[in-house]
């Protein structure tokens, strides 16, 4: 079985891939961490981000960074969108991707394409939103133990800027699969937006399974 999950920025996707992860038993894969694994080595490198080829030499490098601190900050989301709109760059991050989402038993994979691009016949795909402002606040209450200086106007402007550019982008746009069931997390704590994810999934399930 696989699951596919989209959504923009501190939608809640992770929480919710993780729980259904956990839930079915599946492998999880974060590909958004693909991408800023590719932002930090291009930092690292002293690379440009609107120079494709040097975003695509950072791949190169990217795999020893998928455990670095600096991967969840907020300014490497920001560099992960700039280098994600290349297409050479997406194209060097399709395998690994499929190959996870094609391992025997299945898996659940997040991201901006999972259900559209990586695995358009996922079994099972659900595109996770919520408004702009509950998520620059979901991220700020995370980002702002470690940086005090945050606030959450400046998350919420990257959050807007980070959204258009991922959904206004030629390649692989972040966008609803046409067979992707909405949830919008807006207004659900955690356990309920799993409780939601979860029927929708055994839904889509009966349907696959006639
Ligand atoms: O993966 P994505 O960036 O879409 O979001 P996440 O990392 O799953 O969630 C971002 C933050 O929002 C985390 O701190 C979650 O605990 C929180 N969250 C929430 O408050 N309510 C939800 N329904 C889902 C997530
Ligand atoms: O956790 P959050 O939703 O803030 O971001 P992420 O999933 O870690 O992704 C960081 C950036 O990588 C996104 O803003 C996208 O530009 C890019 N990305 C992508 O283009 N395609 C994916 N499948 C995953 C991430």
């Amino acid at each position: 079985m696989i699951i596919a999950i989209d959504g923009p920025a501190a939608s809640g996707k992770g929480t919710v891939a993780r729980a259904l992860a956990r839930h079915y038993a599946l492998p999880y894969l974060d590909t958004g961490l693909l991408y800023r694994a590719v932002a930090v080595s291009l930092l690292d490198n002293q690379g440009d981000s609107s120079r494709e080829s040097d975003a695509l030499s950072a791949c190169d490098f990217a795999d020893s960074l998928l455990s670095d601190s600096r991967l969840r900050s907020e300014q490497t989301g920001k560099l992960a969108s700039e280098i994600s709109v290349f297409p050479k760059v997406r194209q060097a991050l399709i395998k690994r991707q499929r190959d996870f989402a094609a391992q025997t038993g299945g898996a659940v994979l997040d991201g901006r394409d999972i259900g559209t691009v990586i695995v358009p016949d996922a079994d099972v795909k659900l595109f996770i939103t919520a408004s702009p402002e509950i998520r620059a606040k979901r991220r700020y209450d995370e980002l702002v133990k470690n940086n005090p200086d945050l606030t959450y106007d400046i998350i919420l402007e990257d959050i807007k800027s980070r959204d258009l550019r991922d959904s206004s982008r030629k390649e692989a746009p972040l966008k609803q699969a046409e067979d992707a069931d909405l949830l919008d997390s807006s207004l659900l704590g955690i356990d309920m937006a799993i409780e939601r994810a979860v029927a929708l999934v055994e839904k889509q399930l009966k349907t696959v399974q006639g």
